[in-house]
């Protein structure tokens, strides 16, 4: 498979994991830094979806995005869709400071990555682990130092990016991503 692929975002380290992935499969993935507007919804699905249906009509497909969250059980499920908002007021010292005290440290990711070739098509992938007591490492983005997956001993911070796709929500959802990719473009 030869191909390139848009992946509309600002965040440098959703485009780093996306071309680590795709990269060996021989897909480049070119990053287009376009600001579309995140609805508040009650699901990834909706503001993903949202996102496609505005851009579709103003860039080439063609393209994806990825809208992704935290889900803390202890909190109801808070960020979650409010995530990117959170990290940006709060950040991992909030969280932390939020869960102060608080048992029950269980928490997933979750991410919708939403590909359009003239349809919408919905791939995700969760990864559950644990919110830790303190910040650690230093790779990544995000919350990732405050996550450390369920069977792991390091956070997604301490992890390299290949270590990270492996188990992560966003390279789940990239593998069903890329096995469609491959049943339908050949
Ligand atoms: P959005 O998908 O761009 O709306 O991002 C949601 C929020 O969750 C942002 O603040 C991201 O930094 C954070 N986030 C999304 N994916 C990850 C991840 O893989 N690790 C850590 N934080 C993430």
């Amino acid at each position: 498979m030869k191909m390139k692929m848009i992946f509309v975002t600002s965040n440098s380290g959703k485009v780093e994991e996306a071309k680590k992935y795709f990269f060996p499969l021989g897909v480049q993935v070119v990053q287009k830094k376009i600001e579309y507007p995140e609805i508040q919804a009650n699901t990834l699905e909706e503001v993903a979806e949202f996102g496609i249906n505005w851009l579709k009509d103003r860039i080439e497909s063609p393209f994806f995005l990825d809208d992704s969250g935290l889900f803390i059980d202890a909190l109801k499920g808070f960020p979650g869709v409010y995530s990117a908002y959170v990290y940006k007021t709060l950040g991992n010292d909030g969280i932390l400071k939020l869960l102060k005290g608080v048992e029950n440290r269980k928490a997933h990711f979750k991410s919708v990555v939403a590909y359009y070739d003239g349809e919408l098509h919905i791939f995700t992938g969760k990864t559950r682990g644990k919110i830790l007591h303190e910040k650690r490492g230093t790779g990544g983005f995000g919350f990732d130092p405050i996550f450390q997956p369920k069977g792991f001993n390091k956070t997604f911070a301490e992890m390299t990016t290949e270590e990270k796709n492996r188990i992560s929500h966003r390279g789940k959802a990239f593998k069903v991503f890329s096995e469609w990719l491959k049943e339908n473009l050949i």
